[in-house]
């Protein structure tokens, strides 16, 4: 029998929260439902868990770390104050107080936020990557070396594809120019300007710290878009059925790729991990071309843990349980060298 441990759960909270804060009413809801899930896990698995929602106060984590006693942290948390480029300070916290959390640590989410940085380091370590600019705010458009069209304009430190819908796809001056603006002004971020990669999507998640574990590949299909028009996950592909239904988009298992090429993805998504060191558990997204040359186009540590999202359906596919899942990461946690 393993032994039971008291696990406190960090939730983000949209609005001000208090220590004892009940969140079941929100856990009912589609948003919480990761939250819900993890919650229902580690009941399933017979610790003790409490949760505690931060919005802006780090004294109630303090408090509560003193009450509870836990022996780890179970980190949902990627908000601070509704802003979502803040996750790393709040891990940042957690290493300087020396308890134990699960996923990733403020190097790793660092590095995979900044869709230049990351880019720069795998390039360096000749993974592909698309040829990009980054462009600040502020600065100005027309004398910048930038990759040939089409690109792909996004926020350079997005995520859950927040910025990116049709418009985000270039072919020329004009909307490059438009597109950079609109997401300087109305986003308030710097841009990444990407080649646009032609080829299959797929999403490869992995879990560990110096032995990984590849679970099997996901892929995000575009049966009925034209051959014209450019594939990609775009806001209403990632978040709307309907839209999807209409396009005929699938998310599924990867189907028809050659086990040898499956066996060198795997290596290269372990030496991703490793390069941009990535703690815990992280889903890849890459861009597979004609010629099978795989692209990287993102990294997510602590991606979306809900049972019917894509890491823990591919970590169900290779044989764990939810739960198990759940259980695997904690421990993982635990047995991470922090700091
Ligand atoms: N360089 C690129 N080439 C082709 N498609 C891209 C490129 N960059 C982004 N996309 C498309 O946009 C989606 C979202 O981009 P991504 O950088 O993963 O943003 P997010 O962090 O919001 O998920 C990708 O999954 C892919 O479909
Ligand atoms: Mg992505």
């Amino acid at each position: 029998m393993k032994k039971k441990l008291k696990v406190l759960v960090l939730f983000d909270g949209s609005g001000p929260t208090t220590i004892d804060q009940d969140f079941s009413k929100e856990m009912k809801t589609e948003d919480w439902k990761t939250e819900a899930n993890v919650m229902a896990a580690l009941g399933t698995l017979g610790h003790t868990a409490e949760h505690l929602g931060i919005y802006d106060d780090l004294d109630l984590l303090r408090q509560k770390l003193e009450t509870f006693a836990p022996d780890i942290l179970f980190n949902l948390a990627d908000h601070f104050k509704n802003n979502p480029g803040f996750d790393q300070n709040i891990v940042s916290l957690l290493e300087m107080q020396g308890v134990a959390f699960t996923g990733c640590g403020a190097t790793g989410l660092t590095l995979c936020k900044h869709k230049g940085i990351s880019k720069n380091i795998l390039g360096y370590h000749h993974i592909h990557v698309p040829h990009f600019v980054v462009v600040p705010r502020g600065q100005r458009t027309a004398r910048l070396k930038r990759p040939k069209f089409p690109m792909v304009v996004k926020p350079v430190k997005e995520e859950a594809s927040y910025g990116i819908s049709r418009a985000s796809f270039v072919e020329t001056d004009e909307q490059f120019r438009e597109r950079v603006t609109f997401i300087h002004e109305k986003h308030d971020c710097d841009v990444i300007a990407e080649e646009y990669i032609d080829g299959r999507e797929l999403y490869v998640s992995l879990m560990g710290n110096t032995r990984l574990t590849v679970f099997p590949i996901r892929e995000l299909v575009f049966r009925e878009v034209p051959p014209d028009e450019p594939k990609m996950a775009t806001y209403t592909a990632k978040w709307d059925e309907e839209y999807r239904k209409r396009w005929g988009l699938a998310y599924q298992f990867a189907e028809n790729l050659d086990p040898v090429l499956v066996a060198s993805i795997e290596q290269t998504c372990k030496r991703i991990y490793r390069l941009l060191t990535i703690d815990g558990y992280a889903r890849l997204d890459l861009r597979l071309t004609a010629d099978n040359k795989l692209y990287f186009i993102e990294a997510n540590p602590n991606p979306h843990l809900a049972e019917d999202e894509d890491f823990a359906l591919s970590a169900g596919k290779a044989g764990l349980p939810y739960p198990q899942l759940i259980d695997r990461i904690i421990r993982h946690g635990i047995q991470t060298v922090r700091g």
